[in-house]
């Protein structure tokens, strides 16, 4: 394994690779399990698989601690070696000296959930994203199901421009007691961290309750009310459709569903989501509607 932080010099490097299929594994670093299962499922797919680690200025707001941002380079190395990456590319900085003039910016799909509470965030996600794919030309690229919202404007952000990458989501990684993986969780004392798991059981709850029948309405209502029975205040609680990000008018709709929610346990801010299946959507073969099997 190769820690690259020049451009020119990975460039110079991935030239070698012809015929092989490269995957990018885009990451900020604090590497853990749910990044690990990202670069293992790149190992499945990919010849050569590239994770580049660069906490990019951009996506963070103007009250959102950049500096503080955990970076755990010699770690991130480690596990990166032990999983049989061949390329940490770690730059510097990927802007130009003075800022920069020219970037991408992406319309309604960033408006509501996280882009709601998160001005201009996604706008330097895509940015980042897009330089990345520039200088690595990667034929796959991973991100985590965990950022949704994320996922699908890439995805968007890939079949819009036309660009020659084909862009796959990773299931995300649960604790045993279902909390999602996140180098959040890090900062939960021992009483938030029991508290945290709840967010995942109230999404359990929305999948049951929609495998049931139940009202769109008392399906969140369910959800809202376990959320506030263990003292959680939800920032969204949210059931959209899984292309638009749109908030659903239904539950009766063969269009696929996504329940999110974002919410602070004592001041840290977790965000997971699961798909749901409307009875209405089930199909006789759940191979014609994956989210559903
Ligand atoms: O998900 C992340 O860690 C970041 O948003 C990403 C995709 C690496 C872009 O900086």
């Amino acid at each position: 394994m190769k820690v690259i932080s020049s451009i020119t010099e990975l460039q110079h490097e991935l030239a070698n690779f012809d015929k092989e299929q490269v995957a990018l594994v885009p990451t900020m670093g604090c590497l853990h399990e749910g990044h690990i299962s990202l670069i293992q499922k790149a190992k499945r797919l990919a010849d050569i698989v590239v994770v580049s680690i660069y906490v990019n200025p951009l996506q963070f707001g103007a009250n959102e601690d950049l500096d503080n941002y955990p970076r755990t380079l010699e770690a991130d190395i480690v596990a990166c070696e032990n999983e049989g990456v061949d390329f940490i590319f770690h730059p510097q900085n990927l802007y130009p000296e003075h800022g920069i003039q020219v970037g991408l910016h992406v319309d309604s799909l960033s408006q509501g959930l996280c882009g709601a509470s998160r001005q201009g965030h996604f706008d330097g996600v895509v940015t980042v994203v897009n330089i990345l794919f520039n200088i690595v030309q990667p034929q796959l690229a991973i991100f985590g199901e965990k950022d949704f919202q994320q996922l699908t404007i890439i995805q968007r952000m890939a079949s819009d421009l036309h660009m020659p990458v084909e862009v796959i989501g990773a299931e995300t990684v649960r604790e045993e007691d279902g909390l999602a993986k996140s180098s959040r969780n890090t900062y939960l004392n021992a009483e938030q961290r029991t508290q945290a798991r709840e967010i995942s059981i109230a999404l359990s709850l929305m999948q049951q309750a929609v495998a049931e029948s139940l009202s769109l309405e008392d399906t969140l209502e369910i959800a809202l009310a376990h959320l506030k029975k263990f003292g959680i205040q939800a920032e969204y609680l949210e059931i959209c459709y899984t292309d638009s990000l749109q908030p659903a008018q239904s539950l009766d709709t063969d269009k696929p569903l996504r329940a999110l929610i974002a919410a602070k346990v004592g001041s840290t801010r977790l965000i997971d989501n699961m798909p749901l299946c409307p009875t209405s959507a089930a199909k006789p073969n759940p191979e014609d509607n994956p989210l559903c099997a």
